[in-house]
């Protein structure tokens, strides 16, 4: 009693520092001693712990999980969509596999502009909103590169749960609820998904036959079904027949690309992450890089001092992103530039220890409001998964149909949604996306170039072991949601749990709001508002999940606000 007492005396003189805002999960996190899978689906996570447990490696296990995800999640896993594989393999090589979406032949610059010169909808929903997919491509590739069992096994989990159904869950149904209004534009969509006006409830069983038709055709022919077989002419016939734009040529001309990933130092860790046409890693590293040195973490998480500098290394991220990142194909991305030394020192001088930097003073922008962030439905759009098998393999993947739901199109007679990824592009500079970014040239529409993405699959190592795998889905938010996650099991050295679960921020430079999810400390709250900054609150920042690997143990962590699952063996 006496002790609270004299620590509420403390606590009115010292608010702030002495009570950052830390709070510990309630849960502790999954271990496991052989291999370890968190997704954002339970019953897909279940079917690639079973590829492990049947010696399946985690590339394996990955296009598993991510043919199943494209049936239990339809809001974000995909065959019509694309995304990032990131493979770290136990000899230490790591590689990156880009399935990004890809803009059709018949596109073009202005596409998207309408007659009074503002940008449509219609790169957000509808025939005309889809990048080439690029999803299966990305899972063949790996497959072929380091997978060890047979293609159609792996799929066949997937053409099963579509053929025979799952159980739909109360995060599914709300999910279809809550995109009711993207879905019954489209007959098909409306048809499968909304049941022609009788959404599925949790406990009934979710049946898609074309689906599990289109998955067996893969499953039987590969990858080329989808780019040079039946499901490529009936896409492409569907999308000449509804005003689409891509075409056989389209499908038949996409590749996934291996690309470098990107690499860097911090706190005595390696950072393995997404280059371009991924934002999000260099985003990673160059708010590393800026906070490097600032002291951010001596008064601990959530603190004032930890949220000031990681919002003002944010806003400087996503004045650059704006600017300079796009397609590497298409634009040359200063990459190097960006990262090096001394820019960064310019980055990091240039916060003001006391005070917000307002975004004021740097190119405009029309913005989402306020209020359009706090009420976006988070985060059934994108979707990412982990995967660290016995050997020390280990894969995040980060993939995506963009909305949720994507386009809302669902191809007639094939079973699956397009995405909606043509509005990662900057359809006009300056004029904000769905997630309220901004951009120029540099992510432009062209034919073929692939659309700037936050997604960010990113792995740690220390000393060369794997320490950590992470991703997110989110938006504009994967990438300060991921960014978090990995200071805080750094220099915060918390676990995958309590890390994923700890109340985050987001600044996105534009608009000039600082972000803050329920459960910050009021004081903490309080002092950043008198240093200038614009507080809003906001539900979630990314849905962010880890495995840390210490000790000769696996960590699982997927949020607690949210429905993923991890499990181990
Ligand atoms: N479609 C969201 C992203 O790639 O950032």
């Amino acid at each position: 009693m006496r002790f609270r007492t004299v620590l509420a005396g403390i606590c009115a003189l010292f608010p702030v520092v002495l009570f950052p805002g830390f709070s510990a999960s309630a849960k502790t996190p999954v271990t496991a001693r052989h291999g370890m899978v968190v997704a954002q689906e339970p019953i897909a996570a279940d079917v690639g712990l079973a590829v492990l447990k049947h010696g399946g490696n985690a590339v394996d296990a990955a296009v598993a999980v991510g043919f199943a995800l494209a049936v239990t999640h339809p809001a974000a896993g995909n065959i019509g969509g694309g995304g990032f594989l990131l493979v770290r393999l136990a000899n230490g090589k790591s590689y990156f596999v880009d399935f990004r979406e890809a803009a059709p032949g018949k596109a073009s610059r202005n596409m998207y502009i309408g007659p009074d010169g503002k940008p449509t909808k219609d790169s957000l929903f509808g025939w005309r909103a889809s990048g080439v997919p690029g999803s299966v491509k990305g899972f063949a590739e790996a497959h072929e590169k380091w997978g060890t069992k047979k293609w159609a096994e792996l799929l066949a989990p997937a053409v099963n749960l579509a053929r025979n159904g799952f159980t739909v869950d109360k995060t599914l149904a709300g999910e279809i609820a809550g995109s009711t209004a993207n879905l019954e534009n489209d007959p098909e969509s409306k048809r499968i998904f909304l049941r022609d006006g009788k959404p599925y409830k949790a406990g009934e069983t979710f049946r898609q036959p074309e689906l599990a038709d289109t998955l067996g055709r893969i499953a039987a022919n590969g990858a080329r079904d989808f780019y040079e077989g039946e499901t490529a002419r009936k896409l492409a016939a569907a999308m000449a027949a509804h005003g689409g734009l891509i075409t056989e040529a389209d499908l038949k001309n996409y590749r996934a690309i291996d690309r470098k990933p990107l690499e860097g130092g911090y706190h005595g860790y390696e950072i393995i992450t997404a280059p371009p046409p991924s934002a999000g890693g260099l985003g990673i590293l160059q708010m590393l890089g800026i906070l490097n040195g600032t002291g951010f973490e001596s008064d601990g998480p959530n603190s004032v001092k930890a949220v000031h500098y990681t919002t003002e290394a944010m806003r400087r991220f996503y004045a650059d992103r704006s600017e300079y990142l796009g397609d590497p194909t298409y634009y040359d991305v200063p990459v190097q530039q960006l990262l090096s030394p001394r820019y960064l020192a310019e980055r990091r001088d240039s916060i003001d220890p006391a005070r917000a930097t307002p975004a004021a003073g740097i190119q405009p922008g029309r913005i989402l409001s306020a209020a359009a962030h706090v009420n976006q439905r988070e985060s059934s759009e994108t979707t990412h998964f982990n995967i660290v098998d016995a050997q020390g393999n280990a894969v995040a993947v980060t993939y995506t149909l963009n909305n949720s739901f994507g386009s809302g199109v669902t191809v007639p007679g094939l079973g699956f949604l397009l995405n909606d990824e043509m509005d990662d592009f900057a359809a006009k500079p300056g004029s904000p996306n769905m997630f309220g970014l901004i951009g120029a040239d540099a992510n432009a529409i062209q034919p073929g170039k692939r659309p700037l993405s936050s997604m960010n699959p990113t792995i740690v190592t220390r000393g060369g072991k794997l320490f950590m795998a992470v991703g997110a889905p989110g938006g504009s938010r994967i990438t300060t949601g991921v960014l978090q996650v990995i200071l805080d099991a750094i220099d915060f050295h918390m676990n995958p749990q309590d890390a994923v679960d700890l109340p985050r921020f987001h600044d996105q430079w534009k608009p000039d709001i600082l972000y803050l999810q329920k459960g910050f400390n009021p004081d903490v709250e309080a002092a950043l508002v008198k240093m200038g900054y614009n507080i809003q609150p906001i539900n979630d920042v990314a849905r962010v999940e880890a495995i840390i690997a210490r000790n000769g143990l696996l960590e699982g962590g997927t949020e607690s606000r949210h429905n993923g699952k991890v499990v181990g063996y």
